[in-house]
């Protein structure tokens, strides 16, 4: 199997599903897990799933996401029609709310600009009738991101709130659960939109809000005894969160059976590989094979400084290596892996998922099919803080459920240029000290992730008497919901001085260090 047919895994230890039918939308994930936040399981799946496959998927409610386009627009994405009649609760989020209105006889008005931005948002009806604001005081701020809106409604919808520009805010349908919302109350600009998507999920869906990562805990690691049988499974750690939890409930589910395989590819940070080692000896009863495989990747590295041809590099020796460490253990018949719930969406892999909104992923680490593994990937339907939970309820130590992500093809990214030894030596003391500010401070988990970068720019400093002539590093250190977005953080400038200070002065090769100001997008996290 290629790990599909565990798309309906989270679903089958849920009783409750909220769909999220996707028309393009950013924030499509955002929707879900603010609804998977009221202990409610939800799936985004492609928007023109048919009534007939809703109706067997079964869900308590459906949301329409936002989305790009226009509802006029040759070729723009309807709904099947039917799914108005199942009964079945919907919320049209701006697109979507466009789209239902749209589809049920009302008019949109296309904008000749958009709307953007926070804006005081009144809600009309009486609490008793309004379940949807319940809760909710009479104008909260709204988070508008529109072009179109709409401008008429059919005899069937009312008017619920409305804003400056924006008269028809949200609607509701006369006779039906429907009910549509112009703004979003998945972002956090808007207040109290966790409550009036709770709300929906809760005293309309009537959902109760019975799944947790505990009991899917305990389905996963029945699933994982049934499928594995008296067979073995490897499973590739990297250190990061997500392999970690895949090794911690799969050693819970089948113990001696797992065998782990940590390649240390000589671009790991500072104590890192000692770190994995201690940690997987400690907690937990596992076959765990370190592979020192420094030299072969550094000497493939030596000259090139081609960011892509340093992945390409990096990925093709690490399937190597871990083939031949894979071929040496007897009866492996199944590859764990630590695919989470974007990459499937991203990937387009669940026939039932949003496939058109296929968005790249960089997969550096990741193992080809010719491996002929079957694969298990436990952590496929749930996003990365619902790992981290996993993590914490499977008794990992904090500092491992916490650890920033860190790149495959790690520190070899983080040092534009030719990737040598010695420089990555200077790279791993800076970056041990960012870090260990961090902690000191308080400001790790703030920060979704920070780093240091090398920058294979020498320039003028003294030092005493001396004139010298080292590396600049530079620091990233960036909070963000999803990594597809980004902002800079905004150090505490005594904070970041001291950590340039401390820097400056006890790593040999670096006399200057600069902080990185730039949002994703247009710049990106890493910076190659
Ligand atoms: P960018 O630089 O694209 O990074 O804004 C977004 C997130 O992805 C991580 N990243 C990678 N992860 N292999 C990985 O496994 C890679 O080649 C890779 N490149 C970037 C990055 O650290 C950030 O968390």
């Amino acid at each position: 199997m290629s790990g599909s047919d565990s798309n309906d895994a989270g679903h089958a230890a849920a009783e409750e599903l909220v769909l999220v039918l996707d028309f393009g939308s950013q924030t499509a994930q955002l929707i879900a897990r603010r609804v998977r936040d009221q202990n409610v399981f939800c799936q985004i799946v492609r928007h023109d799933l048919s009534a007939a496959r809703i109706r067997e998927l079964n869900p308590s409610g459906l949301i329409f996401s936002g989305g790009p386009a226009s509802v006029y627009a040759d070729g723009a994405p309807a709904i099947d029609p039917d799914i108005l009649d199942l009964g079945i609760p919907v919320l049209g989020i701006c697109y979507g709310m466009q789209i239902t209105c749209h589809t049920l006889g009302g008019r949109i008005l296309p904008a000749d600009s958009r709307e953007f931005g926070r804006a005081p948002c009144t809600h009309s009806a009486s609490a008793d009738t309004n379940q949807l604001f319940h809760g909710l005081p009479a104008t909260f701020t709204a988070w508008m991101s529109h072009g179109d809106q709409v401008e008429a409604l059919s005899g069937d919808f009312e008017t619920i709130a409305s804003t400056a520009t924006c008269p028809n805010a949200a609607v509701r349908h006369h006779s039906r659960p429907i009910y549509g919302l112009q703004f979003h109350p998945e972002v956090t600009h808007t207040e109290f939109g966790g409550q009036l998507l709770g709300n929906f999920v809760r005293r309309i869906c009537g959902c109760n809000g019975t799944w947790e990562i505990s009991s899917l805990i305990e389905f996963q690691k029945q699933r994982i005894r049934e499928q594995v049988g008296d067979r073995r499974v490897v499973c590739g750690l990297s250190g990061g969160v997500d392999s970690s939890v895949v090794a911690a409930l799969i050693s819970e589910a089948i113990g001696d059976q797992l065998s782990c395989i940590f390649v240390d590819n000589g671009l790991l940070r500072k104590g890192e590989r000692q770190d994995v080692e201690e940690q997987f000896t400690q907690h937990f009863n596992t076959d765990l094979r370190v592979v020192d495989a420094s030299h072969e990747f550094l000497s493939e590295l030596a000259g090139v400084t081609d960011p892509q041809q340093k992945r390409r590099i990096i990925g093709r020796v690490f399937i190597e290596i871990f083939r031949k460490e894979a071929e040496s253990i007897p009866d492996a018949v199944f590859l764990a892996q630590g695919t989470l719930y974007p990459d499937v969406i991203e990937s387009g892999a669940n026939p039932d998922g949003p496939a058109a909104t296929i968005k790249f992923h960089h997969n550096v680490g990741g193992l080809p099919e010719e491996l002929g593994f079957e694969l298990i990937e436990p952590l496929r339907d749930l996003f990365k803080d619902e790992v981290r939970r996993m993590g914490e309820q499977l008794g990992l130590p904090e500092r491992m459920v916490w650890r920033h992500p860190f790149p495959g093809p790690g520190l070899a990214v983080r040092c534009p240029g030719e990737v040598s030894e010695d420089r990555l030596q200077i790279l791993r003391e800076a970056d041990a000290i960012l870090i260990d500010e961090l902690h000191k401070n308080d400001l790790y988990q703030q920060i979704q992730q920070a780093f240091v970068v090398l920058l294979p720019v020498q320039t003028v400093g003294v030092m005493g008497d001396d004139r010298t002539y080292e590396y600049v590093a530079a620091i990233r250190a960036i909070e963000t919901e999803d990594f597809m977005t980004a902002d800079w953080f905004h150090f505490p400038q005594d904070i970041l001085g001291h950590i340039s200070n401390r820097i400056i002065n006890s790593v040999r090769g670096i006399n200057r260090v600069v902080y990185d100001v730039s949002s994703k997008p247009p710049a990106t996290i890493e910076w190659e």
